[in-house]
Protein backbone atom coordinates (compact mmCIF):
# COMPACT_ATOMS: atom_id res chain seq x y z
CA UNK A 1 0.00 0.00 0.00
CA UNK A 2 1.35 3.50 -0.65
CA UNK A 3 1.67 6.03 1.73
CA UNK A 4 0.66 8.88 -0.72
CA UNK A 5 -0.94 9.43 -4.31
CA UNK A 6 -0.95 12.70 -5.75
CA UNK A 7 -3.43 12.51 -8.15
CA UNK A 8 -4.06 14.28 -11.27
CA UNK A 9 -0.31 16.10 -11.91
CA UNK A 10 0.76 17.89 -14.99
CA UNK A 11 4.02 16.75 -16.02
CA UNK A 12 4.63 18.86 -19.42
CA UNK A 13 1.29 17.45 -21.79
CA UNK A 14 0.36 14.63 -19.86
CA UNK A 15 -1.39 14.06 -16.60
CA UNK A 16 -0.29 11.15 -14.62
CA UNK A 17 -0.88 10.07 -10.55
CA UNK A 18 2.51 10.06 -8.23
CA UNK A 19 2.45 6.87 -5.77
CA UNK A 20 4.68 7.45 -2.53
CA UNK A 21 6.10 4.94 -0.32
CA UNK A 22 8.50 5.89 2.63
CA UNK A 23 9.47 9.04 1.45
CA UNK A 24 10.31 8.08 -2.28
CA UNK A 25 8.59 7.96 -5.97
CA UNK A 26 7.09 4.61 -5.88
CA UNK A 27 4.96 4.98 -9.06
CA UNK A 28 4.09 7.29 -11.47
CA UNK A 29 0.62 5.72 -13.47
CA UNK A 30 -2.15 7.23 -16.04
CA UNK A 31 -4.47 4.87 -13.92
CA UNK A 32 -5.69 5.77 -10.22
CA UNK A 33 -3.51 4.70 -7.07
CA UNK A 34 -4.61 3.32 -4.03
CA UNK A 35 -3.12 4.93 -1.03
CA UNK A 36 -3.27 5.77 2.74
CA UNK A 37 -3.92 9.31 1.67
CA UNK A 38 -4.48 11.13 -1.50
CA UNK A 39 -4.11 14.56 -2.97
CA UNK A 40 -5.77 16.00 -5.85
CA UNK A 41 -3.85 18.27 -7.72
CA UNK A 42 -6.36 19.51 -10.43
CA UNK A 43 -3.41 19.59 -13.06
CA UNK A 44 -1.69 22.11 -11.78
CA UNK A 45 2.05 21.44 -12.91
CA UNK A 46 4.38 19.46 -10.63
CA UNK A 47 8.04 19.96 -10.43
CA UNK A 48 10.75 18.48 -8.85
CA UNK A 49 11.35 20.05 -5.31
CA UNK A 50 13.56 22.74 -6.26
CA UNK A 51 17.82 22.86 -5.14
CA UNK A 52 19.29 25.79 -4.11
CA UNK A 53 23.00 25.35 -4.37
CA UNK A 54 23.78 28.63 -2.54
CA UNK A 55 22.32 30.19 0.02
CA UNK A 56 23.67 31.82 3.76
CA UNK A 57 21.29 30.74 6.11
CA UNK A 58 23.64 32.96 8.77
CA UNK A 59 23.82 30.24 11.23
CA UNK A 60 26.14 29.68 13.11
CA UNK A 61 26.93 33.10 14.52
CA UNK A 62 24.65 35.64 13.02
CA UNK A 63 21.56 34.26 13.97
CA UNK A 64 19.88 37.80 13.76
CA UNK A 65 19.92 38.10 9.84
CA UNK A 66 18.36 34.50 8.98
CA UNK A 67 18.64 30.91 11.30
CA UNK A 68 18.26 27.62 9.53
CA UNK A 69 14.62 27.85 11.05
CA UNK A 70 13.56 31.00 9.30
CA UNK A 71 15.75 30.26 6.05
CA UNK A 72 14.14 27.17 5.76
CA UNK A 73 10.88 28.18 5.87
CA UNK A 74 11.65 30.52 3.31
CA UNK A 75 12.88 28.06 1.18
CA UNK A 76 9.75 26.18 1.22
CA UNK A 77 7.64 29.20 0.55
CA UNK A 78 9.52 29.67 -2.56
CA UNK A 79 9.17 25.74 -3.63
CA UNK A 80 13.10 24.29 -2.67
CA UNK A 81 13.43 21.15 -0.88
CA UNK A 82 16.97 21.20 -0.63
CA UNK A 83 19.41 24.08 0.05
CA UNK A 84 23.36 23.79 0.15
CA UNK A 85 24.27 26.46 2.54
CA UNK A 86 27.44 28.54 2.30
CA UNK A 87 30.31 28.53 4.97
CA UNK A 88 31.01 32.05 5.73
CA UNK A 89 29.47 31.78 9.20
CA UNK A 90 30.80 32.47 12.61
CA UNK A 91 32.72 30.39 12.85
CA UNK A 92 33.88 29.72 9.64
CA UNK A 93 32.76 25.92 8.06
CA UNK A 94 36.26 25.13 7.54
CA UNK A 95 36.82 22.03 10.45
CA UNK A 96 35.50 18.86 10.64
CA UNK A 97 34.40 19.78 14.53
CA UNK A 98 32.72 22.87 13.22
CA UNK A 99 31.12 21.20 9.80
CA UNK A 100 29.59 18.21 12.13
CA UNK A 101 28.30 21.35 14.53
CA UNK A 102 26.20 22.61 11.82
CA UNK A 103 24.90 19.46 10.65
CA UNK A 104 23.74 19.31 14.10
CA UNK A 105 22.30 23.11 14.49
CA UNK A 106 20.53 22.59 10.48
CA UNK A 107 19.35 19.05 11.43
CA UNK A 108 17.45 20.39 14.67
CA UNK A 109 16.19 23.25 12.93
CA UNK A 110 16.07 23.32 9.43
CA UNK A 111 12.51 21.83 7.66
CA UNK A 112 13.95 21.06 4.23
CA UNK A 113 16.90 19.04 3.89
CA UNK A 114 20.04 20.21 3.17
CA UNK A 115 23.61 19.80 1.80
CA UNK A 116 26.66 22.04 3.18
CA UNK A 117 29.63 23.68 1.63
CA UNK A 118 32.81 23.90 3.25
CA UNK A 119 35.58 26.35 3.31
CA UNK A 120 39.31 25.53 3.75
CA UNK A 121 41.94 27.07 6.50
CA UNK A 122 44.45 24.92 7.50
CA UNK A 123 44.90 22.52 4.88
CA UNK A 124 45.16 19.49 6.86
CA UNK A 125 41.59 20.33 7.71
CA UNK A 126 40.34 18.98 4.06
CA UNK A 127 40.51 15.37 4.49
CA UNK A 128 39.34 15.16 7.34
CA UNK A 129 36.01 16.96 5.70
CA UNK A 130 36.10 14.97 2.80
CA UNK A 131 34.41 11.70 4.65
CA UNK A 132 31.74 14.17 5.75
CA UNK A 133 30.79 14.09 2.03
CA UNK A 134 30.93 18.36 1.63
CA UNK A 135 28.75 19.56 -1.78
CA UNK A 136 32.21 21.71 -2.47
CA UNK A 137 34.86 23.30 -1.45
CA UNK A 138 34.40 27.52 -1.61
CA UNK A 139 36.76 29.83 -2.19
CA UNK A 140 37.13 33.24 -2.12
CA UNK A 141 39.55 34.70 -4.34
CA UNK A 142 39.77 37.52 -2.56
CA UNK A 143 41.13 35.77 0.49
CA UNK A 144 43.06 32.88 -1.04
CA UNK A 145 46.10 32.80 -2.62
CA UNK A 146 47.54 31.16 -6.05
CA UNK A 147 49.91 29.01 -3.95
CA UNK A 148 46.96 27.67 -1.69
CA UNK A 149 44.75 27.25 -4.61
CA UNK A 150 47.68 24.50 -6.01
CA UNK A 151 47.71 22.86 -2.88
CA UNK A 152 44.28 22.54 -1.74
CA UNK A 153 44.00 21.37 -5.81
CA UNK A 154 46.47 18.60 -5.48
CA UNK A 155 45.10 17.49 -2.44
CA UNK A 156 41.87 17.12 -3.78
CA UNK A 157 43.25 15.13 -6.82
CA UNK A 158 41.17 11.91 -7.80
CA UNK A 159 38.18 13.07 -5.50
CA UNK A 160 36.11 15.04 -8.04
CA UNK A 161 34.94 17.02 -5.36
CA UNK A 162 34.53 21.11 -6.97
CA UNK A 163 35.84 23.86 -5.66
CA UNK A 164 33.31 26.41 -5.64
CA UNK A 165 34.73 29.90 -6.54
CA UNK A 166 33.54 33.60 -5.74
CA UNK A 167 35.73 35.24 -8.74
CA UNK A 168 36.86 38.92 -7.97
CA UNK A 169 40.42 40.02 -8.22
CA UNK A 170 41.30 41.97 -5.00
CA UNK A 171 43.73 44.27 -6.32
CA UNK A 172 41.38 45.63 -8.91
CA UNK A 173 38.71 46.24 -6.51
CA UNK A 174 41.20 48.09 -3.87
CA UNK A 175 42.34 50.48 -6.62
CA UNK A 176 39.05 50.99 -7.93
CA UNK A 177 37.21 51.36 -4.67
CA UNK A 178 40.31 53.62 -3.22
CA UNK A 179 39.01 56.30 -6.57
CA UNK A 180 35.20 56.56 -6.12
CA UNK A 181 35.28 55.74 -2.00
CA UNK A 182 33.71 59.75 -2.05
CA UNK A 183 31.08 59.18 -4.46
CA UNK A 184 27.65 59.14 -3.14
CA UNK A 185 25.64 58.07 -5.57
CA UNK A 186 24.71 54.30 -5.00
CA UNK A 187 25.75 53.21 -9.02
CA UNK A 188 29.40 53.96 -8.72
CA UNK A 189 29.36 50.68 -6.69
CA UNK A 190 29.22 48.94 -9.53
CA UNK A 191 32.54 50.85 -11.20
CA UNK A 192 34.36 49.88 -7.64
CA UNK A 193 34.15 46.59 -8.63
CA UNK A 194 34.17 46.03 -12.24
CA UNK A 195 33.56 43.26 -14.75
CA UNK A 196 37.45 42.82 -15.25
CA UNK A 197 37.87 42.26 -11.23
CA UNK A 198 35.37 39.13 -12.11
CA UNK A 199 37.16 38.59 -15.41
CA UNK A 200 40.50 38.09 -14.10
CA UNK A 201 39.67 36.39 -11.00
CA UNK A 202 37.76 33.69 -13.73
CA UNK A 203 40.37 33.31 -15.97
CA UNK A 204 42.75 32.63 -12.88
CA UNK A 205 39.93 29.91 -11.33
CA UNK A 206 39.79 28.71 -15.17
CA UNK A 207 43.67 27.84 -15.20
CA UNK A 208 43.61 25.61 -12.14
CA UNK A 209 40.77 23.51 -13.51
CA UNK A 210 42.39 23.45 -16.66
CA UNK A 211 45.94 22.14 -15.54
CA UNK A 212 44.94 19.94 -12.61
CA UNK A 213 41.89 18.94 -15.10
CA UNK A 214 39.61 19.48 -11.58
CA UNK A 215 35.94 20.89 -11.53
CA UNK A 216 35.34 23.97 -10.45
CA UNK A 217 31.59 25.64 -9.79
CA UNK A 218 31.76 29.65 -11.01
CA UNK A 219 29.30 31.60 -8.25
CA UNK A 220 27.19 34.02 -9.28
CA UNK A 221 28.59 35.05 -12.62
CA UNK A 222 27.83 38.62 -13.02
CA UNK A 223 28.75 39.72 -17.07
CA UNK A 224 28.69 38.36 -20.28
CA UNK A 225 32.09 38.75 -20.70
CA UNK A 226 32.78 36.53 -17.63
CA UNK A 227 30.69 34.05 -19.65
CA UNK A 228 32.52 33.79 -22.61
CA UNK A 229 35.75 33.50 -20.75
CA UNK A 230 34.21 30.17 -19.33
CA UNK A 231 32.57 28.77 -22.53
CA UNK A 232 36.26 29.77 -24.79
CA UNK A 233 38.02 26.99 -22.36
CA UNK A 234 38.15 22.91 -23.10
CA UNK A 235 38.21 22.29 -18.54
CA UNK A 236 35.89 20.98 -16.36
CA UNK A 237 34.02 24.09 -15.46
CA UNK A 238 30.48 25.11 -14.57
CA UNK A 239 28.48 27.92 -13.54
CA UNK A 240 25.75 29.61 -11.76
CA UNK A 241 23.68 33.12 -12.18
CA UNK A 242 21.60 34.55 -9.64
CA UNK A 243 17.92 35.72 -10.25
CA UNK A 244 19.50 39.80 -9.80
CA UNK A 245 22.00 39.82 -12.46
CA UNK A 246 19.96 37.92 -14.86
CA UNK A 247 17.01 40.89 -14.58
CA UNK A 248 18.58 43.50 -12.56
CA UNK A 249 21.12 46.13 -13.45
CA UNK A 250 23.40 48.97 -12.27
CA UNK A 251 20.37 51.55 -12.39
CA UNK A 252 18.57 49.59 -9.48
CA UNK A 253 21.11 50.55 -7.39
CA UNK A 254 20.05 54.19 -8.13
CA UNK A 255 16.56 53.16 -7.13
CA UNK A 256 16.88 50.15 -4.70
CA UNK A 257 20.11 52.00 -2.49
CA UNK A 258 22.55 49.42 -0.91
CA UNK A 259 19.15 46.92 -1.18
CA UNK A 260 21.05 45.65 -4.30
CA UNK A 261 24.19 45.93 -3.30
CA UNK A 262 25.93 42.79 -4.10
CA UNK A 263 29.08 40.95 -4.86
CA UNK A 264 29.71 40.68 -7.65
CA UNK A 265 28.13 44.20 -8.63
CA UNK A 266 24.71 44.65 -10.81
CA UNK A 267 26.13 45.24 -14.30
CA UNK A 268 25.39 48.24 -17.12
CA UNK A 269 23.30 47.03 -19.71
CA UNK A 270 26.09 46.20 -22.39
CA UNK A 271 27.76 44.00 -19.65
CA UNK A 272 24.57 42.24 -18.10
CA UNK A 273 23.72 39.12 -18.70
CA UNK A 274 20.03 38.37 -20.13
CA UNK A 275 17.83 35.17 -20.47
CA UNK A 276 19.29 34.59 -23.62
CA UNK A 277 22.26 34.50 -22.46
CA UNK A 278 20.83 31.28 -20.08
CA UNK A 279 22.07 28.36 -22.53
CA UNK A 280 25.74 29.20 -21.48
CA UNK A 281 25.12 28.70 -18.18
CA UNK A 282 24.58 25.37 -16.01
CA UNK A 283 22.43 26.41 -12.80
CA UNK A 284 20.39 29.29 -11.22
CA UNK A 285 20.64 29.89 -7.84
CA UNK A 286 19.58 32.62 -5.18
CA UNK A 287 22.35 33.50 -3.55
CA UNK A 288 20.50 34.16 -0.26
CA UNK A 289 22.03 36.12 1.45
CA UNK A 290 20.16 38.13 4.40
CA UNK A 291 21.52 41.08 6.58
CA UNK A 292 19.22 43.44 8.90
CA UNK A 293 16.97 46.12 7.28
CA UNK A 294 19.33 48.68 9.48
CA UNK A 295 22.51 47.28 8.19
CA UNK A 296 21.07 47.54 4.57
CA UNK A 297 20.32 51.71 5.47
CA UNK A 298 23.65 51.96 5.97
CA UNK A 299 25.12 54.33 3.10
CA UNK A 300 26.24 52.08 -0.34
CA UNK A 301 29.99 51.61 1.11
CA UNK A 302 29.44 50.86 4.40
CA UNK A 303 25.92 48.86 4.05
CA UNK A 304 26.80 44.59 3.62
CA UNK A 305 26.57 42.86 0.38
CA UNK A 306 23.66 40.64 -0.19
CA UNK A 307 20.26 39.90 -1.38
CA UNK A 308 17.81 37.53 -0.03
CA UNK A 309 16.18 35.86 -2.68
CA UNK A 310 14.35 32.29 -1.50
CA UNK A 311 10.80 33.47 -1.74
CA UNK A 312 11.08 35.99 -4.70
CA UNK A 313 13.62 33.35 -7.39
CA UNK A 314 10.64 30.94 -8.80
CA UNK A 315 7.98 33.49 -8.96
CA UNK A 316 10.52 35.59 -11.36
CA UNK A 317 11.31 32.43 -13.07
CA UNK A 318 7.61 31.71 -13.89
CA UNK A 319 6.70 35.08 -14.82
CA UNK A 320 9.65 34.75 -18.01
CA UNK A 321 7.84 31.39 -18.24
CA UNK A 322 4.32 33.20 -18.30
CA UNK A 323 6.32 35.79 -20.75
CA UNK A 324 7.71 33.23 -23.32
CA UNK A 325 10.84 33.68 -22.76
CA UNK A 326 11.92 30.68 -20.77
CA UNK A 327 10.75 27.39 -21.04
CA UNK A 328 10.01 25.55 -17.68
CA UNK A 329 12.10 22.71 -18.64
CA UNK A 330 14.88 24.85 -18.51
CA UNK A 331 13.47 26.32 -15.00
CA UNK A 332 13.53 22.50 -14.18
CA UNK A 333 16.66 22.04 -15.43
CA UNK A 334 18.82 24.96 -14.11
CA UNK A 335 16.99 24.53 -10.30
CA UNK A 336 16.73 20.89 -10.09
CA UNK A 337 18.43 18.41 -12.12
CA UNK A 338 21.75 20.24 -13.10
CA UNK A 339 22.49 21.14 -9.43
CA UNK A 340 21.68 17.68 -8.14
CA UNK A 341 24.03 16.56 -10.85
CA UNK A 342 27.03 19.05 -10.41
CA UNK A 343 26.75 18.44 -6.56
CA UNK A 344 25.98 15.04 -6.41
CA UNK A 345 22.97 14.94 -4.52
CA UNK A 346 21.90 11.02 -5.80
CA UNK A 347 18.09 10.73 -4.97
CA UNK A 348 17.15 14.48 -5.99
CA UNK A 349 16.46 16.50 -8.64
CA UNK A 350 14.19 14.05 -11.05
CA UNK A 351 10.62 12.90 -10.63
CA UNK A 352 11.20 9.15 -11.51
CA UNK A 353 10.75 5.94 -9.35
CA UNK A 354 13.46 5.51 -6.49
CA UNK A 355 14.23 9.47 -6.24
CA UNK A 356 13.23 11.13 -2.83
CA UNK A 357 9.48 12.45 -3.33
CA UNK A 358 10.49 15.92 -3.26
CA UNK A 359 7.55 18.19 -5.66
CA UNK A 360 6.69 22.07 -5.91
CA UNK A 361 3.32 22.41 -7.05
CA UNK A 362 2.89 25.40 -9.23
CA UNK A 363 -0.23 27.40 -10.70
CA UNK A 364 1.29 28.74 -13.79
CA UNK A 365 -2.20 31.40 -13.67
CA UNK A 366 -1.68 32.96 -9.85
CA UNK A 367 -0.61 36.93 -10.30
CA UNK A 368 0.46 39.45 -7.45
CA UNK A 369 3.12 41.48 -6.46
CA UNK A 370 6.42 40.60 -4.92
CA UNK A 371 5.53 41.85 -0.78
CA UNK A 372 8.94 41.67 0.92
CA UNK A 373 6.60 42.07 4.28
CA UNK A 374 5.10 38.45 3.16
CA UNK A 375 8.56 36.69 3.78
CA UNK A 376 9.60 33.92 5.93
CA UNK A 377 12.64 35.14 5.73
CA UNK A 378 13.72 37.45 8.24
CA UNK A 379 14.86 39.76 5.68
CA UNK A 380 12.32 41.63 4.61
CA UNK A 381 13.26 44.05 1.84
CA UNK A 382 13.75 42.81 -1.69
CA UNK A 383 15.23 44.86 -4.77
CA UNK A 384 11.92 43.76 -6.76
CA UNK A 385 9.36 44.86 -4.21
CA UNK A 386 6.29 45.40 -5.90
CA UNK A 387 7.42 43.00 -9.06
CA UNK A 388 4.17 41.78 -10.32
CA UNK A 389 4.54 38.68 -10.73
CA UNK A 390 2.57 35.48 -13.07
CA UNK A 391 2.86 32.25 -11.35
CA UNK A 392 3.70 30.98 -8.05
CA UNK A 393 4.42 28.05 -6.40
CA UNK A 394 1.37 26.56 -4.31
CA UNK A 395 2.66 23.51 -2.53
CA UNK A 396 5.87 22.27 -1.52
CA UNK A 397 6.67 18.46 -0.70
CA UNK A 398 9.47 17.21 1.02
CA UNK A 399 9.78 13.21 0.49
CA UNK A 400 6.00 12.88 0.62
CA UNK A 401 5.43 15.67 3.37
CA UNK A 402 3.15 18.85 2.61
CA UNK A 403 5.69 22.01 3.70
CA UNK A 404 4.08 24.43 2.08
CA UNK A 405 0.28 24.56 0.75
CA UNK A 406 -1.07 27.86 -0.14
CA UNK A 407 1.51 29.82 1.44
CA UNK A 408 1.20 27.93 4.83
CA UNK A 409 4.11 26.48 6.44
CA UNK A 410 4.03 23.39 8.05
CA UNK A 411 6.34 21.89 10.61
CA UNK A 412 9.00 19.37 9.73
CA UNK A 413 12.55 18.27 10.23
CA UNK A 414 15.23 17.97 7.36
CA UNK A 415 17.78 16.15 6.95
CA UNK A 416 21.42 16.32 5.97
CA UNK A 417 21.91 15.46 2.38
CA UNK A 418 25.41 13.98 1.79
CA UNK A 419 26.76 14.79 -1.73
CA UNK A 420 28.07 11.14 -3.06
CA UNK A 421 31.43 12.66 -4.17
CA UNK A 422 34.46 10.16 -4.31
CA UNK A 423 36.36 10.49 -0.92
CA UNK A 424 40.38 10.82 -0.28
CA UNK A 425 42.03 7.94 1.60
C1 LIG B 1 27.36 37.10 0.38
C2 LIG B 1 27.06 37.16 1.87
O1 LIG B 1 26.44 38.12 2.32
O2 LIG B 1 27.41 36.22 2.61
N1 LIG B 1 27.19 38.41 -0.18
C3 LIG B 1 27.03 38.72 -1.50
O3 LIG B 1 27.01 39.90 -1.81
N2 LIG B 1 26.85 37.80 -2.43
C4 LIG B 1 28.71 36.54 0.15
C5 LIG B 1 28.93 36.02 -1.25
O4 LIG B 1 28.24 35.12 -1.71
O5 LIG B 1 29.85 36.49 -1.92
ZN1 LIG C 1 30.09 35.07 -3.48
ZN1 LIG D 1 26.84 33.91 -1.63
ZN1 LIG E 1 3.70 33.03 -1.02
Amino acid sequence: MLDLALENCRINQNIVNIGVKDGEIAKISKSPLKADKTINIKGKTILPGLIDAHVHLREPGYEYKENFRTGSMAAAHGGFTTILDMPNTKPETNTAREFKKKIKIASKKSIIDFGLHASIQKLKEIKKITPLKPASFKIFTEKTENHKISRILQILKGSKIPLTFHCEDPQIIKYCTRRLKNETNPESYSLARPSIAEEVATANALAFSHHYDHPIHICHVSSKKTLQLIKSIKAPVTCEITPHHLLLQKKDLKNAGAIAKTNPPLRPPKEAITVKDLKMIDIIASDHAPHTLKEKKENIWKAPPGIPNLEVTLKLLLTLNAKKRLKLAKIQEMLAEKPAKIFRLENKGQIKTGMDADFVIIDPKKTGKIKADEFYSKAHYTPFEGTEYIGEPVMTILRGKVIMKDNEIYDNKGSYVKSSHITLK
